[in-house]
């Protein structure tokens, strides 16, 4: 009885252990660790930018949690970008959305949802900088090869809706003690 006590408190302090360290990092940083949702969309895995793409948030010292190929529906494309929907290009958005495979990912970090929209520059890559993916790689609108949550309410909804809780794995980076104060 006693024995499979100490095993079950074991068990909750291993399982406990990872959340009380994010819990202390987000503390010690006073800034929060977040989850964004990044897709390269179906110009960018066309375009074969797809690696370019995860190299640039690895380089960065986010941890990627969660990374697939995908053909979306137009249904999960009309849900995604329900927030435009009464807007003359949605139509053409959500056609060309599920015109090809879409690499869904989901990125974690010290306030990656801001950073990660900072990396992908403006929503016209012509108002992006060089040195940000749409300031790098692309040219029009409608072809600005990557998406990434807008807010941390938006990630929220946006990875459920793109992945099921079991394909977002909780693992600790062996970097994380030379990327974080
Ligand atoms: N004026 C426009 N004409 C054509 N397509 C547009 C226009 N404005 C936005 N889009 C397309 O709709 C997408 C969603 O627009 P939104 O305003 O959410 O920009 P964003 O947040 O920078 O992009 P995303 O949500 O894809 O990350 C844009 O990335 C772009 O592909
Ligand atoms: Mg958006």
């Amino acid at each position: 009885m006693l024995a499979s006590l100490a095993a079950l408190l074991a068990y909750v302090v291993t399982r406990l252990t990872p959340n009380l360290q994010t819990v202390y990092k987000s503390t010690n940083n006073s800034m929060a660790t977040e989850r964004t949702f990044i897709a390269v969309k179906p110009d960018g895995v066309q375009r074969n930018l797809s690696g370019e793409i995860i190299k640039r948030f690895e380089n960065k010292g986010f941890k990627l949690v969660a990374m697939k190929l995908v053909m979306s529906t137009e249904e999960q494309l009309k849900q995604h970008y329900a927030d435009l929907s009464a807007l003359p290009f949605f139509p053409g958005l959500v056609k060309f959305m599920s015109s090809g495979p879409i690499l869904a990912m989901c990125w974690e970090g010290t306030n990656v949802v801001k950073t990660a929209r900072i990396m992908m520059g403006e929503t016209k890559p012509f108002d992006s900088k060089p040195g940000t993916i749409r300031g790098d790689y692309c040219i029009e609108v409608g072809r600005n090869i990557i998406h990434g949550s807008d807010s941390v309410e938006s990630a929220n909804k946006e990875i459920a809706l793109w992945f099921k809780p079991e394909e977002l794995l909780s693992w600790t980076q062996a970097t994380q003690a030379w990327i974080y104060e």
